[in-house]
């Protein structure tokens, strides 16, 4: 057989057997039947040197051009099985892009801080600012300029946490009257929410609180302004049909002084005190009680949350038990 006919089939089944293989493995391995080191071309051009001269020109360049053309045909079987598993690979891994995405956990707002909140936004469309005042107080403003006699009951160290240096955490929010009053010439109306402290635990109360302190002081401010305001916030709050009432009460601060319950079951919860600004204080804080007279009351936060959500025990509020939360 001439070496133009052995080369022609050569190329040939080359052909044939890059077409046959299934896979680039298998591609390659073929490939290394023709050009690889025993490969029937590389074997054409090691045959060469066993022709005569005058033959040997025309032979290798043969052989050369047919093993040009074994490597195109390789590398175009190549290229066709490359792209064919890319588009295999496409099909397969589709990603539909206009999925919805997956939402991140979202947390929210404490209740305590809901509550807090709404009974603010309620205060300022009455026309009150928000007011804010220290946790560690001085024995004056949480006491002394209230009215508080030295003996009095509440200093005791059974309500009262003391802290280092004489001070202590204050017991209430009244202490704000104090220092939002001092230096401040009527008429005004101020909301103070924030956390109180007291020896105190049980279904209903725990050592740290929420109270919301609101004060209006004005030439005719009487009673029946204390009453209004908070059966209307009472209203907001729990709705047309809460029910509430007053209770006759003692605060050294307010004269006369209500407690104020909201039915809660069968029963009342205490939900704050309010009463009249004593004259003292008005005094104590260089308000002229003469010409001046207010209204002051101190709800408690906490307990408006345990009603609205339905909380059987204040603690489940300052666990931070996520799972008890997540359902607020
Ligand atoms: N400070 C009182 C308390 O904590 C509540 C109160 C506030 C009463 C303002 C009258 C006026 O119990």
């Amino acid at each position: 057989m001439s070496t133009a006919d052995e080369l022609a089939r050569i190329l040939e089944e080359a052909g044939v057997a890059f077409e046959a293989a299934g896979s680039l493995q298998d591609l390659r391995e073929t490939r290394a039947r023709f050009l690889g080191k025993k490969g029937t071309v590389t074997a054409a051009l090691r045959s060469l040197g066993g022709l005569p001269a005058d033959e040997r020109a025309l032979a290798g360049q043969q052989v050369n051009r047919t093993k040009g053309e074994v490597e195109a045909l390789f590398e175009a079987r190549k290229a066709a099985l490359e792209r064919s598993a890319r588009s295999r690979d496409l099909a397969e891994h589709r990603l539909d892009v206009t999925l919805p995405g997956a939402a991140p956990p979202r947390g929210h707002l404490h209740p305590i801080a809901r509550v807090e909140r709404d009974m603010c936004a309620f205060f300022r469309t009455l026309g009150y600012s928000i007011e804010d005042g220290p946790e560690v107080e001085t024995d004056f403003h949480n006491f002394g300029a209230l009215n508080f006699p030295e003996d009095h009951p509440a200093r005791d160290l059974q309500d009262t946490i003391f802290v280092e240096g004489g001070n202590l955490l204050r017991t209430h929010t009244s202490n704000v009257q104090i220092r939002a009053m001092t230096g401040r010439e009527p008429p005004f109306r101020f909301v103070a929410p924030g956390r109180v402290y007291r020896h105190d635990l049980d279904a209903t109360h725990y050592p740290m609180f929420h109270q919301i302190e609101a004060f209006c002081v004005g030439e005719d401010v009487t009673f029946a302004h204390l009453k209004g305001t908070l059966y209307a916030f009472a209203r907001h709050l729990f709705g047309q049909d809460a029910r509430v009432r007053f209770r006759a009460h003692f605060f050294p601060f307010t004269e006369p002084s209500a407690e104020m319950d909201v039915t809660w079951g069968e029963g009342w919860l205490e939900w704050g005190g309010c009463g009249m600004i004593h004259p003292k204080v008005l005094a104590n804080c260089g308000i002229d009680p003469d010409r001046w007279q207010g209204f002051a009351f101190g709800m408690a936060i906490d307990r408006t949350a345990m009603l609205r959500y339905g909380i059987g025990n204040i603690r489940h509020l300052f666990d931070g038990d996520v799972r008890v939360l997540e359902q607020l």
